[in-house]
């Protein structure tokens, strides 16, 4: 085990971190100069806690997280996987090298050729890949067919550093819908029209259909095959009070997943809302081994506004606007970790006899101390 294997903070990892009581960190406790990342699951350290997904409003300095990769159009069509490191925790930043990474759990050939499973066994979280590179506006296609069991998600997302999130998501065994969403800021606004269902003209879990994103400044389109299911104005998201549009505007990683929503360990709507709790004696589990879902193909096309200058890297954070929106500018700093840096977990003092009986010292560079 390598220091890199603790410090990705993956669904496997994360009952250990509760165990150690890492540090924390939120909007009132920001990471300390030690440990400057706050990581996408709100826990400090450094190395690739400073990589995608890194909270820069949390962290110690809007800084120190790595800038976001600038967005390049392209297509990756996923027999491929030359360009997809399948294990993130190998992830330095380069995201020339690698256009996506697995977050969590094992990518399968599909059988008939048409891309790769995102699998989902009892013994872990299921699949989540995301893409090396933000998109900031833009449209993006996805090619895929979901998954078909009561308790199991199949989400295309984009989620951005501060929780700015535009979803598609298939819960349970419904297959002739899909559900739309958006976020600003971490929070969704349920009493519109969220979580809206559409349908699908055929069977999602056993025809590939393109479920498009046009996100654009002003306006944020769903399209199944081409044709326009769902439409956010930026103008009709105007706060009450008049001061913030609550749409989603801060660059964006690509997300990919399927998840075990039907679980004990989740909260009953979430198990009533994906149909279920999971029968893991279901004869597709048992004969394959899995749960899964089938991605073909993602094709981005960027909104190049950002991207004219051929010595910019990505976007960085520079806190909030008057309104409390964040800030991002174009940047042309490295994205990429460099090889010096120490890979650090902050941890608190009493827990650290936990932490090296669990994991060994030779896994970590350095610890910090509260
Ligand atoms: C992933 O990479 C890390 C760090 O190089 C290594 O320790 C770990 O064994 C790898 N995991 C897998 C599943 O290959
Ligand atoms: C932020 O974290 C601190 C320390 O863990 C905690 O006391 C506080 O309640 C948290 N604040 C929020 C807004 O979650
Ligand atoms: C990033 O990856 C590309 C492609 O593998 C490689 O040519 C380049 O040298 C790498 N950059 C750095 C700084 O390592
Ligand atoms: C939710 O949307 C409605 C209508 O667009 C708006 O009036 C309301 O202020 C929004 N609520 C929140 C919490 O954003
Ligand atoms: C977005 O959807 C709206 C409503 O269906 C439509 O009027 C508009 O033309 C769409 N925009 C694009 C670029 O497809
Ligand atoms: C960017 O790079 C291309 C190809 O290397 C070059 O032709 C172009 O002049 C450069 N643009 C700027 C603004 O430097
Ligand atoms: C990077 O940006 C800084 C500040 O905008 C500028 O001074 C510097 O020349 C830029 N470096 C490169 C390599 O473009
Ligand atoms: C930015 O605004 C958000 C929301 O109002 C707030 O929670 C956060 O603390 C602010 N961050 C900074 C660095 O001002």
């Amino acid at each position: 085990m390598t220091r890199s294997t603790l410090l990705f903070l993956g669904a496997a990892l994360l009952p250990l971190i509760q165990l150690i009581s890492a540090q924390t960190c939120n909007s009132t406790s920001l990471c300390p100069s030690t440990a400057p990342c706050c990581s996408e699951y709100g826990y400090c350290g450094s190395g690739s806690y400073c990589l995608g997904g890194c909270e820069p409003l949390y962290s110690f300095k809007s800084t120190s997280c790595r800038p976001n990769p600038i967005c390049v159009s392209q297509e990756t069509n996923f027999n491929d996987l030359s360009k997809v490191q399948l294990n993130g925790t190998k992830f330095d930043g380069n995201a020339t090298a690698y256009d996506w990474v697995v977050n969590t759990g094992n990518l399968i050939a599909d059988p008939s050729g048409q891309g790769v499973r995102l699998t989902l066994k009892e013994s872990d979280q299921g699949t989540k890949i995301s893409s090396t590179r933000y998109i900031h506006y833009g449209s993006i296609d996805f090619v895929l067919e979901s998954s078909k069991w009561n308790g199991v998600v199949t989400a295309a997302i984009t989620m951005s550093d501060v929780k700015d999130e535009i979803d598609w998501e298939w819960p349970g065994a419904i297959t002739d819908k899909v559900q739309t969403n958006y976020w600003f800021l971490g929070v969704a606004n349920y009493s519109a029209t969220q979580g809206a269902a559409v349908d699908i003209a055929s069977d999602s879990s056993s025809n590939f259909h393109t479920y498009t994103f046009d996100w654009q400044e002003d306006y944020l389109n769903w399209s199944i095959d081409g044709q326009v299911v769902r439409t956010v104005l930026k103008q009709d998201t105007l706060s009450d009070d008049g001061t913030q549009y609550k749409y989603p505007s801060t660059p964006s990683r690509i997300q990919l997943s399927i998840w075990p929503a039907g679980i004990s360990t989740s909260a009953q709507g979430t198990i009533d809302w994906s149909g279920g709790m999971i029968d893991w004696t279901d004869p597709d589990y048992v004969s394959n081994g899995y749960f899964w879902n089938t991605l073909q193909s993602v094709k981005i096309s960027c909104a190049n506004q950002d991207n004219t200058l051929n010595s910019t890297t990505g976007w960085a954070y520079g806190g909030n606007d008057t309104q409390g929106i964040p800030i991002v500018d174009i940047t042309n700093a490295s994205t990429l970790l460099s090889g010096a840096e120490p890979s650090i977990l902050l941890v608190k003092k009493s827990t650290v006899a936990v932490l090296l009986s669990t994991i060994g010292l030779a896994t970590l560079t350095g610890i910090a101390l509260l």
